[in-house]
């Protein structure tokens, strides 16, 4: 089984880490479903530390420790209502927050700020989202997603749909599927394309792909469609905002062109890329998604507690 401390992104796992984590992940689902109850983490608090909005993350991270019989500790908001409003760093924050519990979860707005709290942290760093580089457990729990709903990774052609310059969930979820065999079908207008450092790695891999601006014909040949929201907080340039608002709308008339029933995935929030006409659609798994974060979270905080049981 994996043996890992911090998780600050995909780039340094093997796809048997990621296995492993998956692994672990799936036993945990009679503990979040109440059919089975567990308190391996009774003695361990987690941190919640949100530089930036959320309600996914910060909540499914907390009711994963909550159920796991730990405890939390939260500051949402964090710009305002922690003391960086006063102009503490990450790096003082977190020599502080250390002190009050065994693992930290954080988001922020900066690139690397996670690399930062790594640098000075004594308990276990998990990256929730820094900037507009990585966001390893949203990728985590969108690989598990795919896993459950199509019963295997191997061999799938998956769509990524939509701002993919500025989205940290797909630089981390096409960096963490560039271990398997699969085909990345990565659909962009040319000017909000995949980061070169991401494809590189996805080069170094040999893993296929291809990038195309056709939304119809990659929904046509996929197996899975990932769709992501336009990242306006990270675009500085109103007019580059205006060039892709609107023009990726997954809805259900372009979903029933496809020749198969396709796996429909989103890491939410949604604001107009993906239509509620498809919610109703058989592979519509977006809210599915949601729960698989909690088992996803679950396992990791278990792997770097350094408490994974035996039996659950
Ligand atoms: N997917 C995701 O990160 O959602 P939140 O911003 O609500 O946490």
């Amino acid at each position: 089984m994996i043996k890992m401390k911090h998780l600050t992104g995909l780039k340094n796992l093997t796809r048997l880490d990621i296995e492993d984590i998956l692994e672990l992940a799936e036993k945990l689902e009679d503990v979040y479903l109440g059919k089975k109850k567990s308190n391996i983490l009774d003695s361990k608090v987690l941190a919640t530390l949100f530089y930036e909005p959320s309600t996914r993350t910060r909540l499914s991270f907390e009711t994963a420790m909550l159920q796991l019989g730990g405890k939390v500790i939260s500051v949402a908001d964090a710009m305002k209502t922690s003391s960086a409003w006063k102009g503490e760093t990450i790096e003082d924050t977190i020599r502080t927050i250390e002190n009050y519990c065994h693992v930290i979860a954080m988001r922020h707005n900066e690139v690397g700020a996670a690399d930062k709290a790594v640098a000075v942290s004594s308990v276990p760093i998990l990256n929730a989202g820094d900037g507009s580089n990585e966001h390893p457990t949203q990728a985590l729990l969108d690989i598990l997603t795919i896993k459950k709903e199509q019963g295997k990774i191997d061999g799938l052609k998956i769509a990524i749909v939509g701002d993919l310059k500025h989205t940290r969930a797909t630089n981390s979820l096409t960096i963490g599927l560039s271990n398997f065999n699969v085909k990345l079908l990565l659909v962009s207008p040319p000017e909000f394309k995949t980061s070169n450092w991401v494809m590189d790695i996805v080069e170094e891999r040999n893993c296929s792909y291809t990038q195309t601006d056709n939304l119809p014909e990659a929904i046509k040949e996929a197996n899975v469609v990932y769709v992501c929201r336009i990242q306006k907080e990270r675009i500085d340039d109103i007019n580059e905002y205006k060039k892709i608002k609107g023009t990726y709308v997954v809805n259900r008339e372009l979903l029933e062109k496809a020749p198969k029933v396709v796996t429909v995935l989103h890491h939410l929030p949604r604001v107009g890329e993906l239509s509620e006409d498809v919610d109703d659609y058989p592979g519509a798994a977006y809210f599915r998604q949601t729960f698989n974060g909690v088992l996803l979270r679950g396992a990791l905080l278990l792997i770097v507690l350094n408490k994974i049981p035996q039996k659950l």
